[in-house]
């Protein structure tokens, strides 16, 4: 058995003694294997704040004159995550590469809100099987929310077993040992645990960007919305304590980064898990606005949770940006109660005036899922006139997906796949209109830019984001990337506005 990883939920993998045929790989891991039922659990046990405990000095060169690539799927927690594994990495002194020829060890950090994302993963396993018999010494690896499925272990442990390595969304901490597990054995390394979930602190990470940066100030979610994965994959809602946030956040603008964005699967849940502080969501946002950094954002809120403090100090403006991102979801109260969502489309709209009363200029923007099992004809009919009558700029529009193991996987559900593609284009088309209008209301208004670089499709022009995350793209030179400019908008789009900059912002 595979040293290092004898965790009471860890299991290594002898793949030679297991035979071919068994479906059911579970007697093959020691300890617990991943689990979507234990991963369910929500116990009364508080919250470990651990600290990371160092890379031992046997494992701090393993990586000299190695090179790793990561392939990162899904939402920001995944990207940030990557950065960790980045960290730890660089700390094992591997270099990073973009040649898959080249890497000594490949890791796909996944996602599995949707069926699409999982399909594309274990394409990308099939195809780098030709480059694992060429070069067997490759550490072929597979993290993120992906990981934490039985059923995906069980489908790699069956049919990808050129797979070197999975390990899962709470144990990113142990990788050097996994990773040193993976060189040194012949069997496939597997680490994963279900469980809820505790915080640890001081991970080493490299940041991808020098202008933003991510933060977390939370893990994990309890909604169980029952549509979504996220809760199984990612454990409890866990907060970091403010004090620690701060202090990242504090670290982050000495170091000149220019914007932060706070993350969690659910900000609005901050701190209710503290049992020792009342402390929320607005308290933290109240204490970072002070901090000196030009502009802080966060995703993704909950409504439910969105409390009248937290609009209170959002409407306090200064680096707290004028963009709120609020998945509604459903337009239909029968459908957001089926989805659990505990909020109806009375409560949405109710909320949404609130915000706007108090920060007339906010710019709102969403995620729909449409097509939810037995949704009809009229109550998506709710879900177009809700984003019509809130107006967003912009939204994240998707087809329901089953996901294995929730409970809406197990819903009836009477909706073809046609008529789903044909609401989506009706929804997409709406949404299209309202960001058309909406940036069409700014044209000739002077905004506030962030420059980020030369533009992608364009050299010639330069690229900065607005407070309220729209890409802006202007004549301008590389000397202003990373300062903050003024631009007046000329020719504004759907998806991108053009301007000319009208003068430097000094910070
Ligand atoms: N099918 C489709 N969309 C989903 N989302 C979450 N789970 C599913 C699913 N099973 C969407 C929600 C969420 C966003 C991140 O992904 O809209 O807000
Ligand atoms: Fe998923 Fe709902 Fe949690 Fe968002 S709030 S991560 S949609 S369960």
């Amino acid at each position: 058995m595979t040293q290092g990883v004898k965790n009471n939920a860890s299991s290594s993998v002898d793949l030679k003694s297991a035979p071919k045929k068994e479906k059911d790989y579970s007697q093959y891991f020691v300890g617990t294997a991943p689990s979507m039922k234990d991963a369910k659990k929500r116990t009364k046990n508080g919250i470990a704040y651990n600290e990371f405990e160092g890379i031992a000095d046997d494992l701090r060169e393993l990586g000299k004159g190695r090179t790793f690539l990561i392939r990162t799927y899904g939402c920001q927690a995944n990207e940030h995550d990557t950065e960790t594994i980045t960290g730890l990495l660089q700390a094992m002194s591997f270099e990073a590469t973009e040649d898959e020829r080249e890497a000594d060890v490949i890791l796909f950090n996944t996602c599995a809100i949707r069926e699409n994302a999982e399909d594309k993963v274990f394409g990308e396993l099939g195809r780098l099987k030709h480059l694992k018999k060429e070069k067997p010494e490759l550490v072929l690896g597979v993290c993120g929310c992906m990981s934490q499925e039985e059923a995906v272990v069980n489908r790699i442990l069956k049919s990808y077993q050129h797979v070197d390595l999975i390990f899962g969304t709470h144990n990113i901490h142990r990788l050097p040992v996994l990773v040193r597990d993976a060189f040194f054995n012949k069997e496939m390394v597997v680490e994963v645990w279900s469980k809820e979930g505790d915080v640890v602190e001081n991970v080493p990470k490299v940041r991808k960007e020098g202008l933003r940066a991510w933060v977390n100030i939370m893990y994990g979610c309890d909604k169980f919305c029952t549509y979504c994965i996220v809760p199984y994959t990612r454990g409890k809602e866990r907060s970091r304590r403010p004090e620690d946030v701060i202090a990242e956040v504090r670290d982050l603008a000495r170091q000149g980064y220019k914007e932060i964005f706070l993350l969690g699967q659910n900000v609005n849940a901050y701190g209710k898990d503290f049992t020792d502080i009342e402390y929320g969501f607005g308290d933290l946002m109240d204490e970072v606005r002070k901090i000196d950094v030009p502009r802080i954002r966060f995703t993704t809120s909950h409504p439910r949770d969105f409390d009248d403090h937290l609009i209170e100090v959002l409407a306090k403006k200064g680096n707290l940006v004028e963009h709120i991102h609020l998945p509604v979801q459903s337009g239909n109260s029968e459908v957001l109660k089926k989805m659990a969502r505990k909020y109806t489309r009375e409560h949405y709209l109710e909320l949404v005036r609130k915000i706007k009363e108090a920060i007339p200029d906010v710019v709102l923007t969403t995620d729909i899922i449409v097509g939810f099992p037995g949704e009809t004809e009229e109550q998506f009919q709710e879900t177009l006139s809700l984003v019509e009558e809130v107006g967003f700029d912009s939204a994240y529009t998707f087809i329901y997906s089953p996901r294995h193991g929730t409970p809406a996987a197990g819903m009836e559900d009477n909706v073809s796949e046609q008529e789903k593609k044909d609401r989506l284009q009706r929804l997409i088309a709406l949404v299209n209109r309202l960001g058309r209008e909406k940036n069409e209301a700014l044209r000739g208004q002077v905004l506030e830019l962030l420059v980020e670089g030369p533009s992608k499709n364009n050299p010639e022009m330069m690229t900065g984001r607005t407070r309220t995350n729209k890409i802006v793209h202007f004549k301008g030179s590389e000397d202003c990337i990373g300062q903050l400019i003024h631009v007046k908008i000329t020719e504004p789009q759907t998806w991108t506005l053009y301007g000319e900059v009208v003068a430097k912002v000094e910070v």
